[in-house]
């Protein structure tokens, strides 16, 4: 271990944001040790970029937590860890419950028996479901309307019953959209399947898809598309490291969003695209799907103000450059 830093376990540590935040737990001197399924997580990013051990197990599996807990002296819990495949939940619910709030919820008991009681959750503006009014403050009420934002919605509701319990403190952060890459080109967004705009809008200037779809341009929006708050990875990174540091300070519990702060439409992403990537993306509009919100934009001047969280990269046209630098290097 590190003089003075103590060892935090990252559920999920393989998978997008995780591994992003893995790197900068690592620059900022943690000792981290990774517990994820590779369900969709990547062995090669962790052993060849992050270089951190890598425990290949389930957040659900309570004899191989009591053994890591037992076993290793862990501070803290960052759980990213969880499917999030909205449409997915929907036709099979069971598989949201039974791992993001079952697996979860065993993972919080082996806490508690291990006596480890910090714990920063990913949640998602999906427990918000269709907001009337932009940017959403974090004493929005949560109303979500798919089961992979109401299974978010019920760990947060665990969180608050055992930070009453068992004075078990959480910092629980909704982000907004996740997008870009590792300024430096190291770790990026891979996921298969693909359900994110920037990356498919990416691997249609790659040629890897013929066309992308828009859904629905007859939003009450400026260009009648659906606006979105995009936040860069590394960004969200650098709060998660914050929001650690704050609980090992000895922060109470605390909620916050994680977004931008300023809305791009589908339209302006593939503009900027095109224009990043000197790339002619083909788009085939369609029409709406139910539950998409026009515009989705998160206030986060919470984190900013309690945190002290200062995002770097606001703009899309750097978002989009770091990600499409990562897509021509894994991809292509
Ligand atoms: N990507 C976004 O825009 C976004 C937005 C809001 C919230 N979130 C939340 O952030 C978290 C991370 O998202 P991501 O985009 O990095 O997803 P991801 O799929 O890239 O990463 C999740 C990782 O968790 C692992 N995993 C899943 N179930 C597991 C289990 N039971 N045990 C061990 N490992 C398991 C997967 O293998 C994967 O590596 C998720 O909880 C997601 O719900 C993401």
């Amino acid at each position: 271990m590190s003089p003075g830093k103590p060892t935090i376990l990252v559920t999920g540590g393989a998978g997008y944001i995780g591994s992003h935040t893995v790197l900068a737990l690592k620059q900022a001197g943690f000792d981290v040790i990774i517990l994820d399924n590779l369900v969709y997580g990547h062995r090669d990013l962790v052993e060849k970029v992050l270089q951190v051990e890598l425990v290949v197990g389930d957040t659900g599996d309570r004899p191989l937590l009591d053994n890591l807990f037992n076993k290793r002296n862990i501070a803290a819990v960052m759980h990213f860890s969880a499917y999030a495949y909205v449409g997915e939940s929907v036709t099979d619910p069971a598989k949201y419950y039974r791992n993001n709030v079952v697996g979860t919820l065993t993972l919080l008991e082996a806490m508690l028996a291990a006596s480890v009681k910090k714990f920063v959750f990913s949640s998602t503006c999906a427990t918000y479901g269709v907001p009337e009014v932009v940017p959403i403050p974090e004493d929005y009420p949560q109303n979500p309307i798919n089961p992979y934002g109401a299974s978010k919605l019920m760990v947060e509701r665990i969180l608050s019953d055992f930070h009453v319990a068992y004075d078990f403190k959480s910092v629980r952060f909704r982000y907004f959209n996740a997008a870009g890459a590792d300024p430096n080109g190291l770790l990026g967004e891979d996921h298969n399947p693909e359900t994110h705009l920037i990356p498919l809008v990416l691997q249609t200037a790659l040629g890897k898809r013929e066309s992308i779809s828009v859904f629905g341009t007859d939003y009450p929006t400026p260009d009648g598309t659906c606006i979105r708050d995009y936040i860069h990875v590394t960004d969200l990174a650098s709060a998660h490291v914050l929001g650690l540091e704050y609980l090992l300070k000895g922060g109470d519990s605390e909620v916050f969003n994680l977004g931008n702060g300023n809305g791009f439409s589908v339209k302006e992403v593939i503009e900027t695209a095109r224009e990043v990537t000197q790339t002619d993306i083909k788009v085939v509009e369609c029409d709406r799907r139910p539950g998409d919100p026009p515009a989705l934009i998160g206030s986060s001047d919470k984190a900013r103000k309690i945190l002290g969280w200062h995002p770097q990269y606001s703009s899309v046209e750097e978002i989009i450059t770091h990600a499409w630098q990562w897509h021509q290097k894994r991809h292509q």
